[in-house]
């Protein structure tokens, strides 16, 4: 039987490898980090039968050489998969990755944990930082008012229903009024950028100073953004959400989600090693005991969409500043919300802060809202003329979806929790695809005569 430090030894020789292989990446351009991953051809020879594709490890277990091997792998004394639910390659591949892409540009690399779905990384994220103190003081948390619906309902009945209060404040208030909210109790602040459906765009290195001066972290979900065009870690962030199930995922064959931490999160409640690496942290502590993990074949999936990240997103916003541009000019159309217009109220503010990576474009996604003159009724209306146009509860697609939030994302939380949203009951979401604006515009128009 081989010794415990002859395992350790070999682990350390695995390491040193992808070590290797994330210096090199560092010194890389975003497509070749999306395109290669941390798989490299070394690893592939020495540990993948030369597969030059990610192989899937859909296996729920590690086979193990011996007992002293299992003993140190279940202890977190060398790195290994041991079951599914805490940790497998497949997966490891996508969250090195990601971290990869998420801290790009910055010297310092960032830490990723996947899991099932974008509302169990949001969950993954806060939880942690909502665990109550010994003396059961009150706690609270302070959050954009203009989120996704899941994310709503999470914060407010889910959290609610465990005493945690969430605090919410309209994206576009001053920073005055952000702080107001915030008190010795407050946890975490929380913004959507841009936010689905209003496309609502907060200053994410005003954001992160305040919080930072309370000494609490700031979390960003930058789903509709995906990082190809904005990092908000580069910008002071603390932690990172994606959905994956969305433009990263843009084929539409998975549900995923992630949460990307900064090394050393500003949290001063927690303890020092939460805090130095914190999604490492949640995925091999609490993760690991609730179990919200995401499943290999998925992770496969979403990592094939990943490597064309960039010039899905550099293309599908060039699609939608056009469309957008044909909805405003329209006559029957009442408002679009698109931060790729000047007319948008966060334009200015998405000109600092977005922008195609590795490029002097200005690019603003390919999410998009409208709202048509006759309200709720005629919205109703337009959507069920569309043709090309798929009528879905989804968005970040490569085909172009479109929904009325009102009545599907965002009608769990009642008349008054979107009138706290601003969010219109007519409003039109519209994720535009990678069909031709011609046609895309052509279905519109007749949906709109
Ligand atoms: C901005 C944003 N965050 C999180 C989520 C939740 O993601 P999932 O559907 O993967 O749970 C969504 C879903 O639409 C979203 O739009």
């Amino acid at each position: 039987m081989a010794s415990v430090n002859s395992h350790l030894k070999a682990a350390k020789k695995q390491s040193a490898m992808i070590e290797k292989t994330i210096a090199r990446l560092k010194k890389c351009r975003f497509d070749t980090i999306a395109t290669s991953g941390i798989y490299s051809g070394d690893f592939a020879a020495a540990y993948a039968q030369g597969s030059i594709i990610e192989p899937s490890f859909l296996s729920s277990a590690q086979h193990f050489a011996d007992s002293k091997q299992m003993e140190a792998a279940l202890s977190y004394q060398m790195p290994a998969w041991a079951y599914s639910r805490i940790a497998n390659p497949t997966i490891f591949y996508l969250e090195q990755t990601l971290s990869l892409l998420e801290s790009y540009g910055m010297e310092e690399n960032a830490s990723c944990c996947v899991c099932a779905s974008g509302m169990a990384a949001i969950c993954s994220a806060i939880e942690p930082l909502l665990v109550p103190n010994k003396a059961g003081d009150p706690i609270n948390f302070v959050s954009s008012s203009q989120v996704y619906g899941g994310t709503f309902m999470q914060f407010t009945t889910r959290q609610q229903e465990q005493g945690k209060k969430v605090r919410f404040v309209a994206p576009s208030e001053n920073i005055e009024t952000w702080a107001q909210q915030i008190d010795q109790h407050t946890r975490f602040v929380f913004i959507e950028v841009p936010s689905n459906p209003n496309l609502s765009v907060c200053d994410i290195k005003a954001l992160a100073a305040l919080a930072h001066k309370h000494h609490i972290p700031l979390l960003v979900d930058a789903t509709v953004a995906t990082p190809a065009l904005l990092r908000p870690l580069s910008l002071g962030a603390d932690i990172v959400i994606h959905s994956l199930s969305k433009s990263i995922g843009a084929s539409g064959m998975a549900i995923g989600g992630a949460l990307i931490s900064r090394k050393n999160i500003i949290a001063h409640y927690l303890e020092n090693s939460q805090r130095e690496d914190f999604a490492s942290y949640v995925k091999l502590w609490p993760n690991r005991d609730n179990g919200p993990c995401l499943a290999p074949l998925q992770a496969s999936l979403i990592l094939n969409d990943l490597r064309t990240l960039r010039m899905r997103m550099a293309s599908l916003s060039h699609h939608t500043l056009t469309v957008a541009q044909f909805l405003a000019q329209h006559k029957k159309v009442e408002s679009v919300y698109y931060p790729g217009l000047a007319s948008h109220q966060g334009h200015e503010l998405a000109r600092e802060m977005f922008g195609l990576v590795d490029s002097s474009v200005k690019a603003y996604g390919h999410l998009l809202s409208f709202t048509v003159k006759g309200g709720k009724r005629a919205a109703m209306a337009v959507l069920d003329r569309l043709e090309l146009i798929w009528r879905a509860t989804d968005l970040g697609r490569i085909k172009s979806v479109a929904t009325i939030p009102s009545i599907s994302t965002h009608q769990q939380q009642g008349d008054e929790g979107r009138a706290l949203s601003s969010i219109e009951d007519g409003l039109i979401r519209l994720s535009v695809g990678n069909e031709h604006p011609a046609d895309i515009i052509a279905d519109l128009s007749q949906a709109l005569s």
